[in-house]
């Protein structure tokens, strides 16, 4: 069982190298489906005009081709079949608050509901077995990140909010509501979080295990590209996530040698050495522009045969987890790869059980090991592309 995810900055390839990866897989046999995330989907479209997309269908998840199947997630759908109580809870606060039904509708779907509804039908088909390789057809870097970092919040709000939230409902509800128009949420409300909890049970252990889910970094050999394709290894990082494989797309062919893009070609390669210099303990696959748009099955299978001549693309390229416990001596330490950071751009906090990790606007929870939590940080140091912080407690000296 894999999970790949394939994400980046906007407009890099990413939805047509999933799907051409989804072909590849397909064709050696694998059970796959290809999973768009991004809400302005195009999938389908990488797909052109294939057969079974020209007749509307109504189910999820479309059968393309023997063992390959691809889905759109619908999050209005998806709410229906997962999240009905909680979803009318929030349109009925929106809707006394003076708001019409149908923008009631609309913004009752928010923030990250998206990326709970893609998680919950992920954990469903990993629970299930129902697929060997899920390919995930992320949307641009930023929504990724928000999606990678969902289970983590989820677990933090259901252990320090979720409790308290439900015991001041039962407590407090009637009399708050005998006193403002506010509806207070019923319990079905919280038993439909609980239920949706129970559901994505699991996902972040699969998440954060390397040898199921990987991360492909989609870019183009260009300044800004490279330099946010390198924003978005650290921040899987920060998330746990292994990333195994950067790819980079629109390389200006050998045989073009037009005198107008030379400085283009030129440009490309010194990006090409940067991008092979900061990533180099991953392997860097390079996919030149093609003459034309690649659409349809058949341009989708000529560049999986450039991008996976060789190579089977469920393998795993790395292994590398991004966090390590380790009892060296007397001390323990868990270290952190967290490249292309200064020290003064990285927050830390312990609390309790947890070590909290801040980079810019996003923050880690991490869950510390049991036989950590009682023990205090006794310092933090950035070494290489590691941050290594140092655990001791009473007695250990
Ligand atoms: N190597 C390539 N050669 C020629 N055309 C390409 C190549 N890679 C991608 N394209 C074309 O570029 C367009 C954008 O690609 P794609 O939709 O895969 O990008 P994306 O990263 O998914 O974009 P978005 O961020 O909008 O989701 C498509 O029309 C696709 O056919
Ligand atoms: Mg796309």
């Amino acid at each position: 069982m894999r999970i790949i995810l394939y994400t980046g900055k906007g407009g890099v390839g990413k939805t047509t190298i999933a799907a051409a990866t989804g072909i590849k897989l397909a064709a050696l046999g694998y059970k796959t489906i290809v999973i768009s995330l991004d809400v302005a989907h195009s999938l389908r479209d990488a797909f052109d005009n294939h057969e079974k997309l020209v007749h509307q269908h109504e189910e999820k998840q479309i059968q393309i081709k023997e063992n390959l199947w691809i889905q759109e997630i619908n999050v209005q759908e998806a709410i229906v079949e997962y999240w009905d109580d909680v979803y009318n809870y929030i349109r009925s606060l929106l809707n006394r608050s003076g708001l019409d039904n149908l923008v009631a509708e609309e913004i009752a779907v928010f923030p990250g509901m998206e990326e709970i509804c893609a998680l919950l039908y992920i954990n469903q088909y990993v629970r299930e077995k129902r697929y060997d390789v899920i390919i995930l057809d992320c949307a641009p870097t930023g929504e990724s990140l928000r999606f990678v970092s969902i289970p983590t919040t989820l677990e933090w709000y259901m252990d320090h909010i979720f409790k308290l939230e439900r015991n001041l409902a039962r407590v407090a509800g009637p009399v708050i509501e005998r006193v403002s128009s506010v509806p207070i949420p019923k319990d079905n409300y919280f038993q439909n979080i609980q239920d949706l909890f129970d559901k994505l049970e699991g996902i972040d252990d699969v998440l954060a295990d390397p040898k199921i889910t990987t991360v492909r970094l989609v870019t183009n050999p260009e300044k800004i590209v490279i330099k946010e394709t390198q924003r978005a290894f650290m921040y899987f990082c920060l998330y746990g996530l292994c990333i195994d494989a950067v790819i980079i797309n629109r390389v200006f062919p050998d045989g073009v040698d037009a005198a107008y893009f030379e400085a283009w070609k030129q440009t490309q390669q010194h990006y090409i050495k940067e991008a092979v210099n900061y990533f180099s303990d991953v392997p860097i696959w390079k996919v030149n522009l093609f003459a034309e748009e690649i659409v349809g099955e058949q341009g989708l299978h000529r560049l999986a045969d450039v991008l996976y001549a060789e190579i089977d693309p469920a393998d795993r390229f790395s292994n590398a987890s991004p966090y390590q416990f380790e009892k060296i001596a007397d001390a323990y330490q868990l270290s952190m790869r967290l490249p292309f950071l200064s020290k003064e751009e990285i927050g830390l906090t312990k609390h309790g059980d947890e070590l909290i990790v801040t980079v810019g606007n996003f923050k880690q929870h991490v869950a510390l090991p049991r036989s950590l939590s009682n023990k205090k940080t006794t310092g933090a140091k950035l070494t290489g592309d590691r941050l290594v912080i140092k655990f001791q407690g009473e007695g250990d000296a």
